[in-house]
């Protein structure tokens, strides 16, 4: 994922803007979509220290080790390079940097090993540490004109591929390692090969909403959850769809309309200015009311972009309101343990006056043979 140089130079400032607010000194970030926005760049992630440090003002950092430096080369245009041998303590390296700033506030990101910040703990004693998550997610919940563009594409591609996958595909008969092998030919045949993911939950695996696939055969008249995504061009895409193996049974077609109601009443709740949890009440209150509300197991959404996962989240507790830019998950289920499951997910983007679906793929149930 190459990050423009402008985007990044852009970033930084408002990073350092927002830690002026929050009163953040230093911040250390570990090898994460963190760094990547940051820098442009996903570095290795192991037990020898790379991270970006950033201080409140000036110029930031990369610590990185000898023999990964020539990976990050392009950065000391724009950032010291704290060049690390094999045989010193890098968490010294940042300690110094601490030091030097007199920083009494240094905030972490969550993706920094444990063994680093006790180390910088330690060094550091008189300061205090905290989470930079909120620092953080200020910059990278709100997606840039461009990133939504990349999520946008990655989400045509992956409807490309389901399309095929519905147009030439059979579920009876296979198996769920089989119909993902499928999903992956056909996300690569659109040009997604990167991170991945694609759940195929059958039958009663259905209602296991993070299964893992097996080789279970597919049976007339299972629901077949199938979730699958990912990466272009470093943006994550991410979508759920249902489908049937030949005739459902008619339970299952009610719960289908219940999730799919659902999905419909949390996408028109997405609007600037609503609170997250909001979103997955307006879900949650469909399925609650036809008498299913504890198998909705799980939150209504996610946000979406260099990771799956991220900020925003929309669940219950979340009062945080939803700004244009963001781009989230709409994906509430039903799991009825040892019967079936049904999930229907779309990304979603919160437009200046709403909201629209990255996804345009049909939500309807579909029979496969
Ligand atoms: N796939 C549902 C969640 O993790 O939120
Ligand atoms: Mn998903
Ligand atoms: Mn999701």
């Amino acid at each position: 994922m190459g990050a423009q140089p402008q985007a990044v130079e852009r970033r930084l400032h408002r990073l350092q803007q927002v830690m002026e607010q929050a009163q953040v000194d230093l911040l250390v970030i570990g090898p994460s979509a963190d760094f990547q926005y940051l820098t442009g760049h996903m570095p290795i992630l192991s037990e020898r220290l790379t991270a970006l440090v950033v201080p409140r003002q000036g110029r930031a950092t990369v610590v990185v080790p000898r023999l990964e430096a020539p990976l990050l080369a392009d950065l000391a245009d724009r950032y010291n390079m704290a060049i690390w041998d094999e045989t010193e303590r890098p968490a010294a390296r940042v300690a110094a940097i601490g030091r030097e700033i007199g920083a009494r506030t240094v905030a972490v990101n969550d993706q920094l090993w444990s063994v680093f910040l006790l180390q910088l703990e330690e060094l550091l004693a008189s300061a205090a540490f905290q989470s930079a998550a909120g620092v953080l997610s200020r910059l990278r919940a709100t997606k840039e004109a461009d990133e939504v563009a990349l999520l946008r594409e990655a989400a045509r591609r992956t409807d490309a591929a389901w399309e095929e996958f519905c147009a030439t595909s059979r579920l009876t008969g296979q198996t769920e390692l089989q119909v993902e092998a499928r999903l992956r030919e056909l996300m690569a045949k659109h040009g997604i090969t990167d991170e991945v993911f694609c759940i195929v939950a059958s039958g009663p695996n259905s209602a296991s909403p993070h299964h893992h696939n097996t080789d279970r055969v597919i049976q007339p008249g299972d629901p077949v959850v199938i979730d699958f995504g990912g990466r272009y061009q470093g943006y994550f895409s991410d979508i759920t769809r249902t489908p049937v193996a030949g005739e459902p049974h008619p339970d299952l077609v009610k719960i289908y309309e219940i999730v799919k109601a659902a999905q419909q009443a949390a996408f028109e709740a997405i609007r600037p200015g609503v609170a997250c949890q909001d979103v997955d009440r307006a879900a949650r209150r469909v399925i609650t009311e036809a008498g299913y509300g504890e198998y909705f197991i799980h939150r209504v959404g996610h946000g979406l972009g260099l990771t799956v996962h991220e900020e925003p989240y929309l669940v219950e507790g979340n009062a945080q309101p939803l700004q244009p830019g963001m781009v989230v998950s709409d994906e509430p289920g039903v799991y009825i343990a040892g019967q079936w499951g049904v999930r229907i997910e779309d990304a979603v983007v919160v437009t200046e006056d709403g909201a629209e679906r990255l996804n345009q793929v049909s939500r309807e149930l579909i029979a496969l043979p």
